[in-house]
C-alpha cells in the first residue's frame, strides 16, 4: 500500500488544501493529513480546532486519516510507513519556499520524497490568513472553505 503524508497547519483547512489532497489520492493508497503542531508559530485556531475541522472535512473522502504531530514531518512519515510527503504548489511564488523546505527534509531524510501537486487555477489565491481576514471582515467565504469550518470562522467573528 502506498501511503504519503501530506503536513500543513491548515489554520484553517481550505478548499485548496482539500484540491492537493484530492489529486494526491490518484497517486497514493492512503494520505494522512498531518496537522504539523508548532508551539512557535501562532496560530489563529487552537490545535483541537484545527484537529475538528480537518477530520469533519475529509470524512467522506476514502483514503484519509487525520492525525497531528508536535515533532518532526518526515519523522512522522517514516514512523507510520510512508517514504512521501506531499504539497502543493499554488504559484511559483510558493515554489522557493517549497523547495528550500524540500531540501531540509530531504537533508534529515534523503530516504522521503517530497511529492508536489499543482492545485487548481481557481484555488490559486486562497490562503488560510486570507480566508480568516475576508471572513473577519464579513465577507463570504463558502466557496473557498469546506462547510464543517464556516461554524468555526462564524464564532472568531
Ligand atoms: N491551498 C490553500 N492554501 C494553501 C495551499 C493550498 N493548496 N498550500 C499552502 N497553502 C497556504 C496555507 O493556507 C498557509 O497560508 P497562511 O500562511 O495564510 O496561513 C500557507 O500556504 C502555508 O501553509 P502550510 O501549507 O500549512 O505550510 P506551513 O508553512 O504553515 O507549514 C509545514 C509547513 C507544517 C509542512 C512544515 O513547517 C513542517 O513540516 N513542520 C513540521 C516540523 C518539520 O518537519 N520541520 C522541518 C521542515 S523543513
Amino acid at each position: 500500500m502506498k501511503i504519503a503524508v501530506y503536513p500543513g497547519s491548515f489554520d484553517p483547512i481550505t478548499n485548496g488544501h482539500i484540491d492537493v489532497l484530492k489529486r494526491s489520492l490518484k497517486a497514493f493508497d492512503q494520505v494522512i493529513l498531518l496537522l504539523a503542531v508548532n508551539p512557535r508559530k501562532k496560530s489563529h485556531f487552537s490545535v483541537e480546532e484545527r484537529l475538528a475541522m480537518m477530520k469533519e472535512s475529509v470524512k467522506d473522502i476514502p483514503g484519509v486519516l487525520v492525525d497531528s504531530t508536535t515533532g518532526l514531518s518526515v519523522t512522522y512519515a517514516k514512523e507510520h510507513g510512508a517514504n512521501c510527503l506531499v504539497r502543493g504548489l499554488r504559484a511559483v511564488t510558493d515554489f522557493e519556499y517549497e523547495f528550500q523546505m524540500a531540501a531540509a527534509n530531504k537533508y534529515i531524510d534523503p530516504e522521503v520524497e517530497t511529492v508536489f501537486f499543482c492545485a487548481e487555477s481557481k484555488y490559486t489565491f486562497i490562503s488560510s490568513s486570507y480566508v480568516n481576514e475576508l471572513s473577519a471582515g464579513g465577507v463570504d467565504v463558502s466557496g473557498l472553505v469546506p462547510k464543517a469550518v464556516l461554524p468555526y470562522l462564524a464564532k472568531k467573528k
